[in-house]
């Protein structure tokens, strides 16, 4: 039976949230943001162990507490300059610790709010998939392309166009290989590394609560839901502790 294990890469600067240290180690209802996005990931008894992606230089992650984790979050101090080459660093470390064919789930630090509603479907849809998935949600809004002027230049059909979140499960095999040969600048999530291979992911219905904290007001935002997880009755927002 293959192994399912996370992956969080935790090694960027947060340079467009701007605040004095890196978003991942912000306090939001009362722990970092990295605090809650472990516990979203183990909430699930099927995650059996959570790596976090750290820059070679972290000072800040032996100072919060992770005792409500004990032996199932590990810190591997190898994160690169971008997102993709820090999550390729981690697949290297974590070399001995799984096989070939188990799965891994890599989650962004940065979200969160990752309710255990869709979590539990990402794993049930993608466990028994050839290729592996991600959690993504269907463009709502209408899209406008811009002209230079910063006015609408056309109109964009929005028709089966979703918008990526994470986490993104891919067997170790296939993530490593997909990593090793693509452009690391590039590449801004697993899957579409993935789709170099000619390897086609599974879309699974994400979460309008799942959001990715990128600039000042996302940390509001974060904080109430959150805050509030439990009287939110409809997307199932619930509160990952
Ligand atoms: N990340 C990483 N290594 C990097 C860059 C990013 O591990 N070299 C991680 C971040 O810590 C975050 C996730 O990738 O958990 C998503 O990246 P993003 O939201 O872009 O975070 P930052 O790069 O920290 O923010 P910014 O782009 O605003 O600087
Ligand atoms: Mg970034």
């Amino acid at each position: 039976m293959s192994k399912l294990v996370a992956l969080i890469p935790a090694a960027g600067g947060g340079s467009r949230l701007g605040a004095a240290l890196p978003k991942q180690y912000l306090r939001i209802a009362g722990r970092p943001l990295l605090h809650h996005a472990v516990a979203s990931l183990l909430a699930d008894a099927r995650v059996g162990h959570v790596y976090v992606v750290l820059a070679p230089g972290d000072a800040c992650f032996r100072t919060c507490d992770w005792t409500a984790f004990v032996d199932r979050l590990t810190p591997l101090y190898c994160g690169g300059e971008t997102r993709a080459a820090s999550v390729y660093n981690g697949l290297l470390a974590v070399n001995d610790a799984v096989d070939a064919d188990d799965w891994l789930l890599v989650h962004d630090a940065a979200r969160p709010c990752l309710d255990r509603a869709a979590l539990a479907r990402l794993i049930s849809e993608v466990r028994d998939d050839v290729h592996g998935g991600l959690l993504a949600v269907p463009v709502a809004d209408t899209l406008k392309r811009a002209d230079d002027a910063g006015r609408v230049a056309t109109t964009e059909p929005r028709e089966r166009l979703w918008r990526a979140q994470t986490p993104q499960m891919f067997r170790y095999r296939l993530l490593i290989e997909a990593l090793r040969t693509a452009p690391l600048g590039e590449v801004t999530d697993e899957a579409s590394a993935v789709e170099r291979l000619g390897v086609r992911p599974r879309l699974v219905m994400g979460s309008a609560c799942n959001l990715k904290v990128t600039y000042p007001e996302d940390v509001r935002l974060a904080e109430l839901m959150l805050t509030h997880a439990a009287t939110l009755t409809t997307a199932a927002c619930e509160d990952p502790a």
